[in-house]
């Protein structure tokens, strides 16, 4: 009895949040040792928080978590631009417990996904492919998975405009592309590398390139929104799109053009790419609105910090991207990119983002902006934030071991 009940107590400890706080005034090796012990709850926890969300899911057919809003959760189907996120995480969760458990979840809700292996109506099938098929295949490599990615490729590459040397991301204004986009060339270096053709890799290349050429201010940030004319390559303009103005640092989309940029240097290891990542994260991590607990407002220069809320998915995915761009960088960058990574997944590991089990609609983390110009999705939890907080502590967890990188 005596056992059962300390069992219980520490099953109990180890499903709260409690305990993974930020030491205000430790050195970086403080922050690695907290967030180290710290690893085992968290995954705990966020296991336990995506148990939840299965029994939510439970008689939906083609339908994926996105976010939880008044009190309902917000679900989403296979040809939205978040659908891979929730298989993504299923398959982060099987990454860091090979059970059988989250293996069978993940197969289940990726195949769900197979039937946009061609869809071509917008840019974002990188994300929906790469985070549910990509992880599996690096993961498991289950029967069809490569040749699900390769078709994906194939539809991406439609949108490839040859007299812009882009892909264009929508079908909305004339020709937009958005620093968003950056992220799915992943799939695209990937299958170059798997067999496909070369041209994926050729359009890749293009996009990064022209991107970086065209889509930053002299400061350093990014445009969300940049309109051609794709017959002669002339911008019609700039628009603010999910950012607070056109001319200002949208967070999230700073966060894609960092990751972005450090995932093709790492595919590519031109050093043009590098130089890009350096000057996106150090325009990051230098900047004056950066709060101390390192968490973004939704936008860098909204009108009403510090009371703007907070993007805890543009954190997320900064601090995955930058524990990457550590391993690239040269000292002491690299140490102040490791270090402002740890300092964010602390912070999101913290009661102050990372909901109790059982509350938050099950998502992990809360304290996400989608959409804030257009009042949609301000301060929700969001499938994307929790994918890329899972990613990142996994990316941490590695180095910390001093494994290699998962790619
Ligand atoms: N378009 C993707 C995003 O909202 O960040």
């Amino acid at each position: 009895m005596k056992r059962l009940l300390i069992s219980l107590s520490l099953l109990l400890a180890s499903l709260s949040n409690a305990g993974v706080n930020l030491p205000p005034r430790g050195d970086a090796a403080d922050r690695e040792e907290a967030l180290r012990a710290a690893l085992p709850d968290i995954f705990a926890a966020s296991a336990e928080q995506y148990r939840g969300m299965l029994k939510r899911l439970e008689g939906t057919t083609d339908q994926f978590p996105r976010r939880w809003e008044k009190n309902a959760l917000v679900t989403v189907g296979p040809k939205e631009w978040t659908s891979g996120f929730f298989p993504g995480s299923l398959w982060h969760l099987y990454e860091h417990t090979r059970s059988p458990e989250w293996k069978a979840a993940a197969l289940h809700y990726t195949a769900m996904l197979e039937q946009v292996r061609h869809y071509s109506g917008n840019h974002d099938i990188g994300f929906m492919l790469f985070c549910s098929f990509g992880n599996g295949l690096r993961l498991a490599n289950p029967d069809g998975y490569r040749e699900v990615l390769l078709d994906g490729a194939a539809a991406l590459c439609q949108r490839y405009v040859p007299r812009l040397g882009m892909i264009r991301s929508w079908d909305s204004y004339k020709n937009p592309v958005i620093i968003d986009n950056m992220m799915n060339l992943e799939l695209l270096m990937w299958a170059a590398k798997q067999g496909g053709e070369k041209r994926f890799a050729d359009i890749a290349l293009s996009h990064a390139d022209q991107t970086n050429a065209r889509h930053f201010r002299p400061d350093n940030s990014a445009y969300h929104i940049v309109d051609y004319n794709p017959l002669t390559g002339k911008i019609f303009g700039y628009y603010a799109g999910q950012g607070a103005s056109a001319d200002g640092p949208w967070a999230r989309g700073q966060s894609w053009g960092l990751y972005g940029f450090t995932m093709m240097y790492r595919e590519t290891r031109k050093p043009e790419y590098l130089a890009r990542a350096v000057k996106s994260a150090d325009f990051l991590v230098r900047h004056r609105n950066l709060p101390a607990d390192a968490v973004p407002y939704w936008d860098y220069e909204a009108a009403d910090i510090p009371e703007a809320p907070r993007d805890a998915s543009a954190a997320a995915i900064m601090a995955s991207a930058l524990l990457e761009l550590s391993t690239f960088a040269e000292a002491p960058k690299a140490t102040l990119y490791r270090d402002t990574a740890v300092r964010q997944l602390l912070t999101l590991s913290s009661p102050a983002y990372r909901a109790p089990v059982g509350a938050n609609g099950n998502f992990i983390l809360m304290h996400g902006v989608g959409h804030l110009p257009g009042n949609s999705e301000v301060d929700v939890p969001l499938n994307y934030a929790d994918y890329y907080y899972l990613e990142g502590l996994l990316r941490f967890k590695r180095l910390s071991a001093k494994l290699p990188a998962e790619n």
